[in-house]
């Protein structure tokens, strides 16, 4: 039990490395919010875990909407009684170059990958400094840390969200808030096979997701399990040590 008794909001946990997340908290015996803008998956998985005897809540909003995230902080403050870790995970992908991403396309790609995170964060934070041993993990990417080309908003927003870790890593490192980021390689989830999808070629995917696991050098695409494992270890009392930290969760692909 890494995180027993561990208030903990996740953003994006209706599905994939969110989803993941949520039950690796709650089997870990923390008190679990999940925000999404989906709820009728998000309410499967606190559902789901509620009926394994966990405690864990629902909360529909859009991360993006800076309007919304103080009421959605305020209420989960006020069912959890407080906030120790906040687990700022849900991500908008485009696939698009330098020349076919449009200023919508861009501008909402930044707000939920790098201004919500930003948003999540300040809102959370008076909660997190009351903790005494709070922490932040976002969930980055290996596109932000290497260059990687057709996602271009994308890619420009987890480099932002990985230096805004490691800025906001020092301005809270003494007063024990601490920031660190995952950054998944290649996972087989939700987001990565409706990237992969083709209307011309729906039979075709599998075929695209096993040359697309054939980059990693392990051979293989990455469960959202594994990824989550990493963040419930960054977020337990293990890890207070650890902040700033950027840390691949990749099959070897950025070692290259
Ligand atoms: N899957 C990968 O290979 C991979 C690789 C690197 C990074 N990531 C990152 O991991 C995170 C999770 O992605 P995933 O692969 O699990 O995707 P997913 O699509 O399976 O899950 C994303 C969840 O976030 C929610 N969400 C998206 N935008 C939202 C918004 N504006 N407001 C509220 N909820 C919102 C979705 O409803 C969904 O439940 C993202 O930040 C993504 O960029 C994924």
């Amino acid at each position: 039990m890494r995180v027993a008794g561990k208030r903990v909001l996740v953003t994006g946990g209706a599905s994939g490395i969110g989803a993941a997340s949520a039950r690796r908290f709650a089997a870990e015996g923390a008190h679990v919010a999940v925000v999404d803008r989906d709820a009728e998956r998000g309410r499967a998985v606190t559902d789901e875990l509620a009926g394994r005897g966990a405690s864990a809540r629902f909360y529909r909003a859009d991360v993006g909407d800076p309007g919304v995230v103080g009421d959605v902080v305020t209420q989960v403050a006020a069912d959890l009684g407080g906030i120790d870790v906040l687990h700022s995970n849900a991500g908008a992908v485009a696939g698009s170059t330098v020349e076919d991403t449009d200023l919508a396309d861009w501008d909402r790609v930044h707000a939920v990958n790098v201004r919500a995170p930003w948003l999540w964060t300040k809102a959370a934070l008076p909660y997190l400094l009351r903790s005494g041993a709070g922490a932040v993990v976002f969930t980055g990417s290996t596109s932000g840390m290497v260059g990687f080309p057709g996602a271009i908003a994308y890619t420009s927003s987890k480099g932002g969200l990985l230096n805004l870790t490691r800025s906001l890593a020092l301005e809270l490192a003494e007063r024990n808030v601490t920031v660190n980021a995952v950054c998944p390689g290649h996972i087989d989830t939700p987001m990565t096979r409706g990237f992969f999808e083709s209307p011309d070629d729906p039979g075709g995917l599998e075929g695209r997701l096993a040359a697309h696991a054939a980059t990693v050098p392990m051979k293989r695409l990455g469960r959202p399990e594994e990824v989550a494992a990493f963040v419930v270890f960054l977020a337990s009392d293990d890890a207070r040590f650890c902040t700033g930290g950027i840390y691949p969760c990749d099959g070897g692909m950025t070692a290259a």
